[in-house]
């Protein structure tokens, strides 16, 4: 057997597992876990059963909680979904589209003083398969599905996991914090009085 390098993952679940090992560590390498989850080719069979989509608005759904290091989503965007502009309340993001594509928009931090339009620094479309990384020091963004004819599917991992997050208002940079609830966790809906909210990230 070869250990001198982490093998290619085959299904979603050969991922978690790796996922699991990398992030025994409290030192990770972002670069490494960009790799890995790249490396792993989406096949929907893999994660139809997390995926479940709202009319209204984008959902996410618990499939790992990486024993207490990580949480490990899928996000579901129907046709014009998008989030707010929000922070990663100091976690790592990492963000792998499975299916379709999402734009991202990065934006500096508000500096508290002018009032007056976010400043934008750049847009990208990440494509099948890919994998964007973000955290607090590299700004913020607003991720969406800009078509209007095709759904997304993404995969987030977020480390150390979090519950709320801060939104931005683009016209004024005012700010808002916000608590995140799951759509469903492990496949299973989650109960309605829990999962009125204010989706974000
Ligand atoms: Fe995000």
């Amino acid at each position: 057997m070869e250990q001198t390098e982490v093998m290619k993952p085959e299904t979603l679940d050969d991922l978690i597992q790796v996922l699991h090992q990398i992030f025994e560590s409290d030192c990770i390498n972002v670069e490494e876990v960009q790799n890995i989850m790249e490396s792993y080719e989406s096949n929907p069979q893999d994660w139809m059963k997390y995926s479940k989509f709202d009319k209204y608005r984008y959902t996410r759904n618990l499939v790992d909680a990486g024993n207490g290091k990580f949480n490990l989503m899928i996000l579901c965007w129907g046709e014009g979904h998008g989030s707010s502009i929000h922070d990663h309340t100091n976690s790592h993001c990492f963000m792998k589209l499975l299916q379709g594509q999402l734009k991202e928009t990065l934006f500096e931090w508000p500096d508290g003083k002018c009032r007056g339009d976010m400043v934008q620094r750049s847009q990208r479309v990440l494509q099948e398969n890919k994998v964007a990384y973000i955290n607090d020091s590299l700004g913020l963004h607003r991720v969406e599905n800009v078509s209007h004819t095709e759904c997304a599917v993404s995969l987030h991992l977020y480390s150390p996991p979090f519950q709320s997050c801060q939104t931005f208002d683009q016209r004024t940079g005012h700010r808002n914090t916000v608590k995140m609830t799951f759509w469903s966790k492990f496949g299973e809906r989650t109960p309605f009085e829990n999962s009125v909210s204010q989706e974000n990230n």
